[in-house]
């Protein structure tokens, strides 16, 4: 039995328009995607997306900000996560889940890997 990794892409916002209304530049919040909790933060580079639950004590990222730097501060403890890599920047040495995003003509798109057994 073999298997591959494949991700899965779900729309989550119509347009860029609907993105920034939902998280203005600078802003953090949160979302539900495929029964997922997923941490949506916006900078000047861009969208980033993240699970929403910090490596260290499972606060939620979404309650946290971002820094001009490109990381998140979780509102807990306040370790910080690269919003690229998911790295931690300060504090504990875990890694926060980083998930893809992709913009395409019709809307915005996350991608969550998933394990294919065949
Ligand atoms: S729960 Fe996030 S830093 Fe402790």
């Amino acid at each position: 039995m073999f298997f591959k990794k494949k991700i899965e892409w779900y729309k989550l916002f119509e347009s860029s328009i609907a993105a920034n209304a939902y998280v203005a530049e600078g802003k953090v919040n949160t979302i539900s995607v495929n029964n997922k909790k997923v941490c949506i933060a916006h900078t000047k580079e861009g969208y980033f997306a993240m699970r929403d639950k910090c490596p260290h004590n499972g606060a939620s990222l979404g309650n946290g900000f971002c820094t001009a730097e490109g990381s998140i501060v979780c509102p807990v403890h306040r370790y910080s996560f690269d919003l690229k890599t998911g790295r931690a920047t300060s504090g504990g040495g875990d890694a926060a889940r980083t998930y893809p995003l992709e913009i395409r003509e019709d809307g915005i798109y996350i991608g969550f890997e998933k394990t294919v057994w065949f």
